[in-house]
């Protein structure tokens, strides 16, 4: 059986991954080609252990779980929705594109870690989610670099200043620096295309973050 292409769209909380990965959709979708959109966490599915850790039942701060322990939730809720939604699509040919995968691990839960502790981690959750779990490995990963404190504006007009509908990574600033710094090294040491979603300090318009997005798209994917 031929199997799919998946294309993952990441970035830190707030930083487009929604609004790029449904502007790729569309873009994909001209072309004829079968494609479909999956995002994660899948929320009121197969979330149960994240929506605790991310409400803070387990601590309200996001180091108080074990990074290990944390990637494990994510990993099921993964694992659940390949097997019970898109597996048979992806088996069949489509394009998936995935806003958030393993990589929001990478980010997030490598955060917690030092930076030597941090390629362990990758080389864990590598083995783990693709070799171990059999989870597909993406062929492109794409992340969108906002630095934390333009993602947060982003939030804040989202969630109209209201500090108690935030989670516990999304209310914890030095800690989304970390999730920051450990996703540069994620993409250098792990092959990820990085966009730049910024400059001189602004965020880029909507459609000029897409237009260079597809561009990369065109130029890695071979699809478009
Ligand atoms: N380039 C941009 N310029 C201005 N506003 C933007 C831009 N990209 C996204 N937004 C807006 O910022 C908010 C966050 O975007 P979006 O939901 O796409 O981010 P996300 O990465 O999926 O967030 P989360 O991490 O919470 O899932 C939305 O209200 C969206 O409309
Ligand atoms: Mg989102």
């Amino acid at each position: 059986m031929g199997k799919g292409k998946l294309i993952v769209i990441d970035g830190l909380d707030g930083s487009g991954k929604q609004t790029q990965t449904k502007l790729l959709l569309e873009a994909l979708s001209h072309t004829g080609q079968p494609v479909r959109q999956i995002s994660f966490p899948t929320y009121g599915k197969s979330s149960a252990l994240i929506e605790l850790y991310l409400s803070g039942a387990f601590g309200g701060r996001a180091g108080d779980v074990n990074p290990y322990a944390a990637s494990t939730f994510f990993t099921v809720d993964r694992v659940a929705s390949y097997l019970g939604d898109w597996r048979a699509d992806y088996e069949a040919g489509t394009l998936i594109v995935a806003d958030r995968y393993t990589t929001s691990n990478a980010i997030h839960q490598a955060a917690k870690l030092s930076t030597e502790q941090k390629r362990a981690f990758f080389a864990w959750l590598d083995d783990f989610e693709y070799e171990k779990v059999k989870l597909p490995r993406p062929d492109a990963v794409f992340f969108l670099d906002l630095p934390p404190a333009l993602g947060q504006e982003l939030m804040a007009r989202r969630y109209s200043g209201d500090e108690r509908k935030k989670d516990v990574h999304e209310r914890d600033l030095a800690y989304l620096e970390q999730c920051y710094e450990t996703a540069q090294l994620a993409a250098r040491e792990l092959g990820w295309q990085r966009i730049e979603c910024s400059g001189k300090g602004e965020i880029k318009s909507v459609q000029e973050i897409h237009l260079e997005l597809v561009r990369r798209v065109k130029e890695i994917c071979d699809i478009l």
